[in-house]
């Protein structure tokens, strides 16, 4: 799987599925996941109320993912997934593995080839970017994929895009040195 790491808005991105990190309401709130509900138009407001009335009467999990159509947006779907909230003292990394993990669940599922990650938790919710990076690339490197063939991270400024990066590179360095 091909692993990119870029600055820039993801609202505007062309991935077959962009993931937002929503709350467990669904129903939008600061962050990307404001950004995503502006862009994307009323429509995907509605269709998070609609899961809000079946499966998800008691809000998305922490660290589980489901999907809707994109709306108005480039991308033809919208995976959301939440983050653990490490201000309430969700401070589990498996909690986050888990997002980036069940969010490639539903990307498989809706047949997507294509996908784009902010980096979840690292805003509103409080964690490290630096331990969002380490835990994000490395679960999403490992993730065995069948559809999906490329992943980007799309990160909001060049400070994170730049943790990203030297995330990454100690991940390859660590990769090497083991095969060697
Ligand atoms: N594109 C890409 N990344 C973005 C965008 C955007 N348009 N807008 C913000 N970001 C970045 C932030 O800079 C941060 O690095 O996304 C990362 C995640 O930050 P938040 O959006 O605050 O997400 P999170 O920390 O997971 O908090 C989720 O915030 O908005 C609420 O409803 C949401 O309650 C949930 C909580």
């Amino acid at each position: 799987m091909q692993i990119l790491i870029s600055t820039g808005d993801i609202t505007t991105n062309t991935a077959d599925a962009i993931v937002n990190a929503a709350s467990s309401s669904l129903l939008g709130g600061g962050g990307v996941d404001g950004a995503i509900h502006r862009a994307a138009g009323p429509g995907l407001l509605a269709a998070c109320r609609e899961l809000r009335a079946g499966t998800y009467a008691q809000g998305l999990p922490t660290g589980d993912a489901v999907a809707t159509p994109g709306f108005d947006l480039p991308a033809g779907w919208v995976i959301h997934t939440v983050g653990p909230n490490a201000r309430a003292g969700e401070t589990d990394p498996a909690l986050l593995a888990s997002c980036f993990r069940r969010a490639l669940d539903v990307a498989e599922e809706l047949g997507a080839q294509t996908v784009a990650f902010p980096a979840i938790s690292a805003g509103i919710y409080g964690w490290d970017p630096a331990v969002v990076a380490d835990i994000g690339l490395r679960t999403v490197r490992d993730y065995p994929a069948r559809s999906v063939r490329s992943v980007e991270f799309v990160l909001f400024d060049g400070r994170t895009e730049q943790i990203f990066q030297t995330a990454w590179q100690g991940l390859e360095t660590a990769a090497g040195e083991t095969d060697a």
